[in-house]
């Protein structure tokens, strides 16, 4: 099929196009709701694979860093800690707020936040050096993590790096990926109805891929090595979470 500028597009791209504006509404819809209770509870996991995160950026101050899904600023607002500029990108302005909120009690002059949905995320070309998210990208279709990490790929100046810490599992055919399912079936098990409500909750959203899209380490890495990236690296932090990062060549 031809992709003349002017000709109507394949029925196949709108239908792509249709699903990324639902994903985003449903994930502003539901982050939204969640703002206000996110990060007050610290869970142990996220912490240690956030703290994993830090360590693979290595920032140094002065550093360009872009957070997606920065959410209450966990990662942002660390690196501004540390002395970077930072930009914290999330599709919930009440979760920007949050971030925002929390810099200017700290005083950090160097947070800035962007409402605005990843996947429709601009950036100057070669105007960054750090991309990083944690917890997030697993919440994007397929087709946008692709388009992601070749985004990211033109944000960095050479010799930049793309950190995501995410859940990273795939369709349960492994033994791995049945041994995380089957401990946080656990972990929510302990706590009841409610969390046995979760369950079933949970089961559906990763079943039918509602808002719970996570894919493994290596297909992750794939992308990252499509999109040109060099280095590439994944460690294992907790059972259902790595670190994936790689780094665009100096030219
Ligand atoms: C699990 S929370 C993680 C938040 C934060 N990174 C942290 O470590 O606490 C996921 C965050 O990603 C944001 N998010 C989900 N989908 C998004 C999208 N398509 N574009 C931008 N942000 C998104 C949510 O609003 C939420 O703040």
């Amino acid at each position: 099929m031809s992709n003349v500028p002017g000709d109507p597009k394949p029925l196949a791209s709108w239908g792509k196009k249709l699903s990324t504006r639902l994903s985003i509404a449903t994930q502003r819809r539901t982050w939204t709701r969640r703002a206000d209770t996110w990060d007050r509870h610290n869970d142990a996991g996220m912490t240690k694979v956030a703290a994993k995160a830090m360590e693979v950026a290595n920032v140094q101050p002065g550093m360009v860093c872009v957070d997606l899904g920065c959410g209450g600023g966990r990662l942002a607002l660390e690196l501004a800690r540390r002395g970077a500029t930072v930009v914290g990108v999330d599709v919930s302005g009440a979760m920007v707020d949050r971030m925002l909120a929390q810099a200017s009690s700290e005083r950090l002059e160097n947070v800035t936040g962007v409402v605005s949905p990843i996947e429709r995320l601009s950036l100057e070309a070669s105007s960054v050096d750090l991309v990083i998210s944690n917890y997030a990208l697993h919440h994007l279709l397929d087709d946008d993590k692709a388009k992601v990490v070749r985004a990211a790929y033109g944000w960095l100046r050479p010799g930049g790096r793309l950190i995501n810490s995410d859940m990273m599992l795939g369709r349960g055919t492994t033994t791995q990926d049945r041994q995380v399912i089957a401990s946080k079936i656990r972990v929510m098990a302990k706590k009841g109805i409610p969390g046995y409500w979760r369950i079933i909750k949970n089961a559906g959203r990763y079943l039918f891929r509602l808002r719970e899209r996570p894919i493994t380490p290596e297909a992750w890495i794939r992308l990252y090595q499509a999109a040109g990236f060099t280095d590439c690296s994944s460690v294992n932090v907790v059972a259902e979470a790595n670190v994936v990062s790689g780094v665009k060549a100096l030219a």
